[in-house]
C-alpha cells in the first residue's frame, strides 16, 4: 500500500505543554547522543493529540530529536500504526481482515464500514465522526472476527451487533470491549475445560481495566494522571489541554541534507575516538590522465564525487595510500559526508578497486 502524506495539512503543529513535558521526559531515556530512538513515542503522542500525524507534526518531532525530517518521515510511512490522513473525530475502526476474521465474517463488518462510514477506507464518514480501514491480523484470531477501535479489541462480532455498536457510538455511548457474545474471553465457544476460575470483575482483566479507565475511544491528551517522569523525579505538569506551545526546538535542526542528523554524527565519533593529528592526505590539482570512478565506492555517489573531485581526490592509488590520519581529516572535511571515509573503509575498498590490495 502506497502511504503518502494527506495533501491537505495543517500549517503548524505543537505539542501541548502537558505532552511537551511528557515527550521530553521520554527524550532523556536514551544516552546522549541517541536521542533519536524516541522518535516512535513521540510521533504516537503527536497523533494522539492530533488524531492523524500532519506533515508539520512530523517535522516538529524531528526537529526535537535533531534529525533530518526525511529519517522522521521514513518512520512515519513504514508503520501502519501512523495514521496518515484525518480520522474520524469519534473513532477510526479497523477492522482484521486476515484468515480467521475473513472466514468467520470479516467481510460482513467491511459491508458494514462501507454502508455507515464510507465507501472506501481512510474516507472519512459525512459527519466527520468515523473513518475505518482493514487491518492484518490483530492477534485474537481466537475470538474472530474482530476489530479495533481506538485502544480495545471488540471481538466475536455480528455484522449486525458491529453495525448497532457503530450506532451507539456515534450517539455518544461507549460500548464495552472484548467478546460480544458472552464469552468471558478466548475460551471454546462451549465453555472452559481447564483454567474455569473466570472470576473477577465480572470481565476478563483487559475488558475490565478498560472499562475502568474508559479508555477505548478517548485519544491520550496529556490529561492523565500519573503523567510521571520517574527516572527524573517528577511530574508532568498537569493542565493537559492547554494552549499549545510554541514549536520550540529549532536549535536542533538537521545537519544537512544528506540525510545525517546531528544526533548521528556525534554517535558515530563517540563510538570511534577521533584520531589525534589528523593530516590532510595529498592532493592533485588534475586527475593524471584519466580520473577514476569513485563512484565505485560504496557508498560513494556523484555527490560526494563531485566533491572529492573539486578536492583534489581523483584516483582510487591515492585513496588506497591514505594512513589513519588523513581519513581522520577526511572524515572531518567532507561536507554533509563527515564520517563517510572511516565508516564506508574506503582504503580497503580503494585498495581492492585499485588491485593492491
Ligand atoms: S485473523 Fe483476525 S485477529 Fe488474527
Amino acid at each position: 500500500m502506497l502511504r503518502r502524506l494527506h495533501p491537505d495539512q495543517p500549517k503548524t503543529f505543537a505539542f501541548t505543554p502537558a505532552n511537551l513535558a511528557w515527550a521530553e521526559a521520554q527524550i532523556t531515556k536514551y544516552p546522549e547522543g541517541r536521542q533519536a530512538s524516541a522518535i516512535i513515542p513521540l510521533l504516537w503522542r503527536a497523533q494522539e493529540q492530533e488524531g492523524w500525524l500532519t506533515r508539520p507534526a512530523i517535522e516538529y518531532v524531528a526537529n526535537m530529536l535533531g534529525m533530518a525530517y526525511i529519517r522522521a518521515l521514513e518512520v512515519a510511512t513504514f508503520y501502519f500504526m501512523f495514521q496518515l490522513q484525518p480520522v474520524g473525530s469519534v473513532a477510526h475502526i479497523q477492522i482484521c481482515g486476515t484468515t480467521s476474521c475473513m472466514i468467520c465474517g470479516a467481510e460482513k463488518l467491511i459491508e458494514v464500514c462501507k454502508q455507515k462510514i464510507a465507501p472506501r477506507p481512510h474516507m472519512l464518514s459525512p459527519d466527520g465522526k468515523f473513518s475505518w480501514e482493514e487491518v492484518e491480523c490483530l492477534g485474537a484470531c481466537t475470538n474472530a472476527p474482530m476489530a479495533q477501535i481506538g485502544k480495545d479489541y471488540f471481538e466475536d462480532l455480528t455484522a449486525e451487533g458491529f453495525g448497532k455498536m457503530l450506532d451507539d457510538m456515534a450517539a455518544g455511548k461507549v460500548p464495552t470491549p472484548g467478546p460480544q457474545n458472552g464469552r468471558f474471553s478466548c475460551e471454546p465457544l462451549g465453555g472452559a475445560t481447564t483454567l474455569r476460575d473466570m472470576t473477577g470483575e465480572g470481565q476478563n482483566g483487559s475488558v475490565a481495566l478498560a472499562s475502568r479507565i474508559g479508555d477505548t475511544l478517548k485519544r491520550i491528551d496529556g490529561t492523565e494522571v500519573p503523567l510521571i517522569a520517574p527516572w527524573q523525579g517528577k511530574p508532568a505538569p498537569k493542565g493537559a489541554k492547554g494552549k499549545a506551545t510554541e514549536p520550540k526546538p529549532a536549535a536542533a535542526l538537521p545537519a544537512d541534507k544528506t540525510g545525517i542528523s546531528k544526533q548521528e554524527a556525534p554517535a558515530t565519533s563517540a563510538a570511534k575516538p577521533a584520531t589525534q593529528g589528523a593530516t590532510k592526505p595529498e592532493m592533485l590539482a588534475e586527475p593524471k590522465g584519466a580520473a577514476d570512478d569513485l563512484k565505485k565506492i560504496k557508498g560513494v555517489g556523484p555527490k560526494l564525487e563531485a566533491q572529492l573531485n573539486t578536492m583534489g581526490i581523483f584516483h582510487f592509488w591515492q585513496i588506497a595510500a591514505w594512513g589513519q590520519q588523513d581519513v581522520a581529516w577526511m572524515d572531518e572535511n567532507l561536507e554533509g559526508f563527515k564520517g563517510r571515509a572511516s565508516r564506508d573503509d574506503w582504503v580497503g575498498q580503494a585498495k581492492a578497486l585499485a588491485g593492491t590490495a
